[in-house]
């Protein structure tokens, strides 16, 4: 275990953390413990990015239904919960569609572009959904937000991706894409004035097919956005610079299965590869230490061996349980007991293998119930901080 304080150290000195991990593992849920538990104690401007929020969660960081802005948590919700904050935590979702739109009015080169571009079918309708969009938009807002200064720690989750990874090469094969050959081949022909799309015979058949104006809103898409080439591209840049900043730290988070851990420990070499900084690795979902205890083991042993006569000798206490189903029930929780204990063996190596990789482990029991309001935030940022 590393030693107290460190998670807390390793935010006090960045300004930029970024939770990433399989899906499913609590990096929504870390990132927003970790920002709750650094405007408490830290105190400073905190800001939790987040980018898909159980519904819960979203409600109880004031974020249901208000797109790109951010929130300030009200103090009110730290001192119901028990604290009294030193500094502000904000909270914004990422509102993939907004951002997009924002985008375009910084890079488009004049207004009449900018609103043809905005008024675009084809870009109405996959600027919400371009391929790589979501992995983009989200390092692309933390550029913005960071780079406005009114923040003194900015916690960022990243999205569900099939690959942990995809995030961290959105902005190259975004720029890679406004760079491509295919791009510039594909607008070739309408770039001339000279060519009246109408009198080829192939966009005249692809037209009646694909209704009129499907090829010719492709068309102007793809040349009203390699308008903003250079933007986007320098753009691009700085956001991988501000990944690989000092001022950047990541997460991993992971539960201690087989498959997520795996994937941490790639995920892990990939970032010593690239050389991003790895701030600390939280398990999350771990099961309880005393599992392991071998005295713990002895009992549920005697419980799955013992469970008629132990049963027997509590009837007296619970006269209105049916013996049978007493025995039953003790039965059953000696073997869930040694079940657990299994599994817990498991993480154990599972943790000691992953120990070896960062410089700050921390471990997240598994808690009783869903974390979707600031208390269960808190509590489960304690666990981080010890
Ligand atoms: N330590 C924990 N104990 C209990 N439930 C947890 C814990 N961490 C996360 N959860 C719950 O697990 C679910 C998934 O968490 P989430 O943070 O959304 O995962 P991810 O962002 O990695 O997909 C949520 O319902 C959350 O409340
Ligand atoms: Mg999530």
């Amino acid at each position: 275990m590393s030693p107290p304080g460190s998670f807390e150290r390793l935010l006090g000195a960045r300004e930029i953390v970024v939770t990433c991990g399989s899906g499913g593992v609590g990096k929504t849920t870390t990132a927003a413990a970790a920002a709750a538990c650094a405007a408490a104690r830290l105190g400073g401007r905190v800001l939790v990015l987040t980018v898909d929020p159980a519904r819960r969660l979203a409600n109880a960081l004031g974020l249901e239904g208000i797109g790109n802005a951010e929130r300030r948590v009200p103090d009110r919700a730290f001192v119901d919960a028990g604290v009294q904050p030193t500094g502000e935590l904000w909270a914004a979702m990422l509102d993939t569609k907004q951002s997009w739109d924002a985008l375009v009015r910084r890079h488009a080169p004049d207004d009449a572009t900018r609103d043809q571009i905005l008024a675009n079918p084809l870009y109405r309708n996959i600027s919400g959904r371009f391929v790589q969009s979501h992995d983009y938009i989200a390092m692309e807002r933390l550029f913005e937000l960071h780079s406005s200064g009114a923040y003194d720690l900015i916690v960022v989750d990243t999205p569900p991706s099939r690959n942990a990874l995809d995030f961290l090469d959105a902005p190259e094969r975004m720029a890679e894409f406004f760079s491509s050959r295919l791009l510039r081949w594909l607008i070739v022909p309408y770039r001339s004035k000279l060519v009246n799309l109408a009198s080829k015979p192939f966009y005249q058949v692809a037209d009646r097919v694909l209704g009129s104006q499907f090829l010719s809103d492709i068309a102007e898409f793809f040349i009203l956005f390699q308008s903003m080439y250079d933007g986007f591209v320098e753009r691009s840049r700085a956001v991988e610079r501000l990944l690989a900043d000092r001022r950047t730290t990541f997460v991993i988070v992971s539960t201690l299965e087989a498959a997520p851990a795996r994937e941490a420990e790639v995920f892990a070499a990939e970032l010593r590869r690239r050389r991003l900084h790895l701030g600390a690795m939280v398990l999350n979902k771990v099961l309880p230490d005393y599992l392991l205890d071998d005295s713990g083991a002895q009992v549920a042993e005697r419980l799955v061996r013992d469970y008629l006569w132990l049963a027997e000798a509590l009837a007296t206490t619970m006269p209105e349980v049916d013996g049978e189903l007493l025995a039953r029930v003790l039965h059953t929780i000696g073997q869930s007991f040694s079940h657990f204990r299994v599994v817990a063996q498991r993480e154990s190596e599972q943790r000691s293998e992953l120990a070896r990789v960062p410089d700050v482990l921390v471990s997240v029991p598994y808690f009783d119930t869903d974390v979707y309001d600031l208390a269960g935030l808190l509590r489960l940022g304690e666990r981080l901080w010890v």
